[in-house]
Formats: C-alpha cells, sequence, structure tokens
C-alpha cells in the first residue's frame, strides 16, 4: 500500500507473497534508485543487522551512500533520538527494516510491540516527511487473518490476529497519517 503511484507500483510488484532472494533484494535497489533518479545517494537503515537489514546492507549499491543503524546505535522508539539523529544526517531515503518480530512473546510484552512497531514507525515517518526524505518501510503480511485462500489485494480489509500484526498495522496507519508520499512493503516469508 503506498500514496506514490509510481514507486508504489514497483514495489507491489515485487514484494507482495514472494520470498525476498537476494535477486529481489538486488531488483528493490535498483527499482529505487532508477526511480528516485539519484545518480548517488544518501541512505539511512534501521534495524540493519537484523535479518532484512544484514541483507540490505550487505547488497549496497556503490552509489549508495549507506548508514546502517540498529538498536544500540538508534532507539526508532526514542522521538528525540530519531529527530537528532536524521536532522544531523539528513539522508535521501530512509529504510525501516527495524522491528519487534518475537511475534509469539509480543502476546505478553504489547507494550514494546507497539513502541517499536508503531510509534518507532510514526517517528520516522514524522522526521521523513520534516527533510523530504523518502521513507520505506516494511510490514507484513501478520496484519491479515490469513483465512483467504488467495492472494490478498493491497486494499483488503486489514485483520490481525496477534499483537504482532496489530501492532505492525497500527504502525501503517501512523505512516499514511504522517507521511503520505512512504511507501509501505508488505512481505511474507522474507526467513
Ligand atoms: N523475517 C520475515 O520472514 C519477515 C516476514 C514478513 C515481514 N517481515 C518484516 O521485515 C522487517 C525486518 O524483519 P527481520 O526478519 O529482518 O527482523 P529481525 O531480524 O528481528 O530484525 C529487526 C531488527 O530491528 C532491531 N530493533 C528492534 N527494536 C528496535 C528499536 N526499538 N530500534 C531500532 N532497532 C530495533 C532488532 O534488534 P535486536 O535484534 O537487538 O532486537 C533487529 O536487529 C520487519 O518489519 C518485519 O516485520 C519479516
Amino acid at each position: 500500500m503506498s500514496a506514490a503511484p509510481d514507486l508504489g507500483a514497483l514495489l507491489s510488484q515485487i514484494s507482495l507473497s514472494i520470498a525476498w532472494s537476494g535477486t529481489i533484494i538486488r531488483r528493490f535497489w535498483r527499482g529505487n534508485l532508477g526511480l528516485l533518479g539519484k545518480l548517488s545517494m544518501k541512505v539511512l537503515i534501521v534495524g540493519s543487522q537484523g535479518q532484512l537489514g544484514t541483507e540490505l546492507m550487505a547488497s549496497q549499491p556503490a552509489q549508495c551512500l549507506v548508514q546502517g543503524l540498529d538498536l544500540e546505535e538508534l532507539d526508532i522508539s526514542d522521538r528525540q533520538a530519531v529527530e537528532t539523529l536524521i536532522e544531523q544526517q539528513r539522508p535521501q531515503l530512509i529504510i525501516n527494516a527495524a522491528a519487534y518480530t518475537a511475534v509469539d512473546k509480543a502476546e505478553s510484552a504489547a507494550e514494546i510491540a507497539y513502541a517499536v512497531n508503531a510509534e518507532g514507525a510514526a517517528n520516522l515517518a514524522r522526521m521523513a516527511a520534516c527533510i523530504n526524505a523518502q521513507l520505506i518501510s516494511i510490514s507484513t503480511d501478520f496484519v491479515f487473518d490469513g483465512r483467504r485462500s488467495e492472494p490478498y489485494p493491497v486494499d483488503h480489509q486489514a485483520h490481525p490476529l496477534s499483537v504482532y500484526g496489530a501492532s505492525k498495522l497500527a504502525g501503517e496507519q501512523q505512516i499514511l497519517r504522517l507521511n503520505p508520499q512512504a511507501l509501505i512493503v508488505r512481505t511474507a516469508w522474507v526467513y
């Protein structure tokens, strides 16, 4: 789901229900560089030491100046820290691969799941809008209930069954409220 038609169309083609192989990640980079039309781009990846973040860091194109930060360097749920860092670094593209992904634990840790997946996403969206950077935030098929036997269209009613899914959906909603130009990639079975 996205409010930016060109990039959104590309990303929806490559993201929905597709496992992120190395090829897909390279296409992710190529697509964004091409469509944003930058010869060189300053990129910030948060959650850079997670499973997806590690792949994105390892496959970064030569023409990108990529800064990867993980929890110990930037807690995305800390609004002040996010504002300070992004104001200082002023990236052109922010990729949010940070998340609280412990699906089972989240059932008894809703506060932290929402702090990271909803408020953390909101903090990034607010600051991306503030400095006019493109935000790409990774979301999940867990926003749906999984009862449908066919692929979900992007505008299908969300119905999360878990705290994790609900917190990710809350993050999506916050992002689109604060930054309608942001891109949200809903994917499944990355790893
Ligand atoms: N893996 C999949 O199959 C899959 C499927 C669908 C969607 N996704 C989505 O893809 C994205 C990346 O998933 P992943 O599998 O790479 O997750 P992951 O391996 O758990 O990586 C998430 C990273 O975010 C960090 N993090 C946690 N809280 C943070 C905070 N407050 N501030 C900054 N960083 C924080 C984690 O650090 P710690 O390890 O220190 O906590 C970890 O390095 C997530 O949005 C997830 O919902 C993943």
